[in-house]
């Protein structure tokens, strides 16, 4: 809702969902979004780039969940099946 934005919802929401993550031992995360946005949650194109992907480009983001593990050389990306089609 409008009302709502703004207000640092969506920015609680984000770092929850990561702290979920790292919880259940994911190693890194990727996003497909704004590039003025996700940086500031340690999302970085760089290492995207990396990952060969359908979404290559420059909303297409990545962070290691542990921030202080080596990035990884590359590998590549996809949705999982059921969104990828
Ligand atoms: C995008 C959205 C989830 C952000 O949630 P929020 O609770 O408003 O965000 P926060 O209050 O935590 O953060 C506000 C920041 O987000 C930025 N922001 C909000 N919507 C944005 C958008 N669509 N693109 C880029 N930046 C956006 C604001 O400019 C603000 O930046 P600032 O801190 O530098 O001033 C929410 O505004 C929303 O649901 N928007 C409509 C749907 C949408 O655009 N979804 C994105 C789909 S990928």
């Amino acid at each position: 809702m409008p009302a709502k934005q703004g207000q640092g919802i969506g920015d609680a929401l984000i770092r929850a969902g990561l702290d979920a993550l790292r919880e259940q031992g994911c190693a890194i995360s990727f996003v497909l979004g704004h590039e003025a946005y996700y940086p500031r949650f340690g999302y970085s194109p760089d290492l995207a780039a990396r990952f060969a992907s359908p979404f290559a480009g420059p909303h297409f983001m990545a962070m290691m969940l542990d921030s202080d593990a080596p990035w990884p050389q590359g590998g590549r990306a996809d949705y999982a099946p059921a969104f990828g089609r």
